[in-house]
């Protein structure tokens, strides 16, 4: 397997992050891109990459050197044939996927795998007009792929098995966890993690502050809290995926797009990258019951509340099939540093604690988000 050639097409933040990956791995990897000094700045943006590692003791120069050897650069998708696995990382736009596959799909062998990196478009849309629709896969790389362990593999109602066990063992190869889902609308982790801003959004609207509603995700093991992660990310950014995915599934108000959010964005306010945010450039304070002001119970109240949502929607996302209940945990640990995956939050509140904060919250919920906190069938097992 070990001399299977990889093709990345598109050599943006994700593609030349992948193509890194599998050239660090030993695989031969042949990349394009549809501009030209994107093409011709790969190999140094690569090596500054690689240069970093060095740098940090992580990576030996003559590892560096051969990872670089490995990557050859051409001019056109049709360059790309006889790859075993060609994976785009082009524009999000369904169109130009269609068009580039059609360039890569008739160099490749029948059993050759074609994989996407989308994030929002439906797998069976991106494998129409193609001669060997069965061979189109997804897999799901996070950004920054050579730092992030986690894919995540989906295929479409028509993929190969055989598609999808190739494109897994390749992803393995390189040292990814493959972790598969169903093709719905933000695999697991973009669609999971949308509870962990929306309640804390929620509970910004009620008037808690950003900055008390971070410092108890902290000390309950979070890494960031849900604003200091949307301040790293950019809130335009957050608002986007927010909104993509409140349309994918209906405008349903386990999705519902905060005011506070819009707000936000409006104010210009993204984050670290306008040098201020919902909390940045501050640290998160005090968790909140150490706050002058503030009831005893409060941050548990609020880990709770956010847990029980996270849960919730996992829930959702292990009753529609095509995962698992460990899968989805493994998913949120790796994909966005949480110190437990969902299901195994799930096993320390006890599903009686988490139906009854979902019952309290839809009891109290405004009209708008009548039915958010409606509990997954997961949720009736004690
Ligand atoms: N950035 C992320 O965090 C992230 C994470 C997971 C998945 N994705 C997905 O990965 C894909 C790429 O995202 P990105 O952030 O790397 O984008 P990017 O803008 O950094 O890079 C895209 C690259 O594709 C090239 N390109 C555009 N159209 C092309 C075409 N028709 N043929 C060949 N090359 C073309 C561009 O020149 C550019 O170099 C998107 O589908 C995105 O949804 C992004």
């Amino acid at each position: 397997m070990e001399t299977a050639q990889i093709a990345v097409a598109g050599l943006g933040t994700m593609g030349l992050g992948i193509a890194q990956v599998f050239a660090a791995a030993g695989f031969p990897v042949a990349a394009t891109d549809a501009h030209a000094p994107a093409r011709d700045s790969a190999p140094a943006r690569m090596a500054a990459a690689l240069d970093a590692r060095v740098a940090a003791g992580k990576l030996s120069p003559e590892a560096r050197d051969a990872t670089l050897a490995r990557l050859r650069i051409v001019a056109v998708p049709e360059d790309l044939a006889g790859s075993t696995l060609a994976i785009e990382a082009i524009v999000e736009d369904m169109a130009a996927k269609r068009a580039l596959f059609a360039r890569i799909e008739p160099g490749l062998a029948a059993d050759a795998v074609l994989a996407t990196n989308t994030s929002s478009l439906p797998l069976a849309g991106v494998a129409e007009g193609l001669a060997r629709p069965g061979r189109l896969i997804a897999l799901h790389f996070f950004n920054p792929a050579p730092a992030m362990k986690l894919v995540e593999l989906a295929g479409h109602a028509g993929s190969d098995p055989s598609a999808l066990a190739l494109g897994r063992a390749l992803a393995e190869a390189a040292g990814k966890t493959v972790i598969a889902c169903p093709d719905r609308p933000g695999f697991i982790v973009n669609r999971c993690a949308r509870p962990f801003y929306g309640e804390a959004l929620a509970l910004l609207e009620e008037g808690r502050t950003a900055a008390a509603v971070d410092a108890a995700m902290v000390a309950a093991g979070y890494r960031l809290g849900p604003f200091s992660l949307i301040d790293l990310v950019g809130a335009d950014v957050n608002l986007a995926a927010t909104e993509g995915l409140s349309a994918a599934m209906g405008g349903h108000p386990r999705y519902h797009v905060f005011a506070a959010l819009r707000a936000q964005v409006a104010s210009g306010a993204l984050g670290r990258k306008a040098g201020r945010g919902f909390v940045f450039p501050a640290a998160p304070g005090p968790a909140p019951e150490d706050a002058p002001g503030d009831a005893p119970g409060d941050a548990a109240a609020i880990v709770r509340r956010i847990e029980a949502a996270l849960i919730n929607e996992a829930g959702w996302l292990l009753a529609e099939g095509g995962v698992t209940a460990e899968g989805i945990d493994t998913a949120m640990r790796l994909g966005l540093n949480f110190p437990h995956g969902p299901f195994e939050a799930l096993a320390r509140h006890g599903a009686p604690a988490i139906r009854s904060t979902l019952a309290e919250l839809e009891a109290r919920a405004p009209a708008h988000l009548a039915g958010r906190y409606r509990p997954a069938p997961v949720l009736a097992r004690d």
